[in-house]
């Protein structure tokens, strides 16, 4: 959830400061860019050294650094941030959010930021439950921003009660939810197909076809950046990059039916990719079939066609995609297989155009929706091509 993400850390006076080490090397272990704002008073409590050995940044402290002149940008850096996290936030900076005072590098970059922003208060108990604490608490949600309560526990006072800041561990946790929770397609599930399927003639030989499964895998991997729970079924491929998603591999079209119908209640959202084969061998000869003299005949029997099986099941709110790889009158052969199959998107690729199709790293698609809408695509990667059905997946969804 925080990999690749850019992200600041306000850290402000209060002894909990010492625990904003902790959340930075959290934060850079899950794999975010973090920069480090001290107030002038959280650097009277962890050296900026720390964190900038920590963050594999400089920290800043000040606007103007005056050993080195170097002016420090609030404008850049609050549009570079992806999210602000202010922990510890000591009652002081806390006001000066709730009231829009903007004294120091911190609370102007806090200013300028348009991107969420999550506070974890510190502080001590009878500063926690001062009524002004309060309504500063209850200003700046009203202003979106994200407070992760204080625990309860000893106190740097040596009273007990709440205002102890959150746990690095916790504090990380609660981004990623937040962040997942923030997902366009949290909480829906999807099915995606990719690959071949190889259909036995016997124990050696099979019937199969050329393709590569990077479509499926995009659009998998794509899927899942949305925030969806993915599941991908996959014929006989090898993906080389990192999976994100679950997979379950098959090999036939029949297996590959019955994994799909397995799971397609339970989907939102289905994909289906792959390249099953129409035909298989009516027998699959237990032995090796040897050489003969005369001509050999093979044959055929129809497989199931799994996406149309589907689109009968279909209930309610599912959503279907499928493909169509044409070599002529493709766009007709597409909107007749919408029609027929039940399909909510078809995406359609044509084996005329130059660098679509099978194995290549790119594609160019034209999708039609249910109400034969054409949209036609320029030729792109096969990642950019995903992104592209994705979103027309998040409009059927709005
Ligand atoms: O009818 P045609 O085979 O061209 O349709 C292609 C679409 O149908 C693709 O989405 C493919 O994944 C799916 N399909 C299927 N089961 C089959 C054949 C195709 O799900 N047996």
């Amino acid at each position: 959830m925080l990999k690749n993400k850019n992200i600041i850390l306000g850290v402000c006076g209060s002894i909990a400061a010492y625990k904003s080490a902790f959340l930075v090397r959290l934060l850079v272990k899950a794999g975010a860019n973090v920069k480090v704002i001290l107030t002038p008073d959280g650097a009277n409590f962890i050296t900026p050294l720390t964190l900038a050995t920590l963050s594999k940044n400089p920290v800043y402290t000040q606007y103007f650094e005056e050993e080195t002149g170097v002016w420090s940008n609030h404008v850049e850096l609050g549009l570079w941030a992806d999210l602000i996290i202010i922990a510890p936030i000591s009652a002081n900076t806390l006001a000066k959010l709730s009231t829009g005072i903007c004294d120091n590098l911190l609370t102007a970059v806090y200013l300028s930021a348009k991107c969420k922003v999550y506070v974890a208060p510190a502080m001590d108990l009878d500063m926690w439950k001062h009524e002004s604490t309060q309504q500063n608490i209850q200003r700046i949600t009203g202003f979106g921003n994200t407070v992760i309560a204080p625990g309860s526990g000893e106190l740097a006072s040596g009273l007990v009660g709440e205002g102890r800041m959150a746990e690095p561990e916790e504090i990380v946790r609660f981004l990623e939810n937040a962040i997942k929770k923030s997902m366009p397609l949290f909480g829906k599930k999807a099915m995606v197909t990719a690959g071949p399927t190889y259909e036995a003639i016997d124990p050696v030989r099979f019937i199969g076809n050329h393709s590569s499964g990077k479509m499926g895998f995009a659009i998998a991997d794509e899927l899942v950046r949305l925030g969806a729970d993915v599941t991908l079924v996959a014929g006989p491929t090898v993906n080389n990059g990192v999976e994100s998603y679950k997979r379950i591999d098959v090999v036939s079209a029949e297996e590959m039916f019955k994994a799909c119908s397995a799971i397609f209640e339970t989907t939102d959202i289905t994909v289906m990719c792959a390249a099953v084969a129409d035909y298989r061998p009516k027998f699959v000869a237990s032995q090796k079939i040897k050489k003969q003299d005369s001509d050999f005949v093979l044959e055929l029997e129809k497989t199931t066609d799994i996406l149309a099986a589907l689109g009968m099941r279909k209930k309610g709110n599912q959503i279907l995609v499928g493909f169509a790889l044409e070599t002529n009158d493709e766009e007709n052969y597409a909107k007749g297989k919408l029609e027929k199959k039940n399909l909510d998107l078809i995406v359609l690729n044509s084996l005329n155009d130059k660098g679509a199709g099978f194995k290549s790293d790119t594609n160019k698609i034209t999708i039609f929706n249910k109400a034969l809408q054409k949209t036609v695509f320029e030729m792109k990667s096969k990642t950019e091509v995903a992104k592209d059905i994705c979103k027309a997946i998040l409009k059927i969804l709005k």
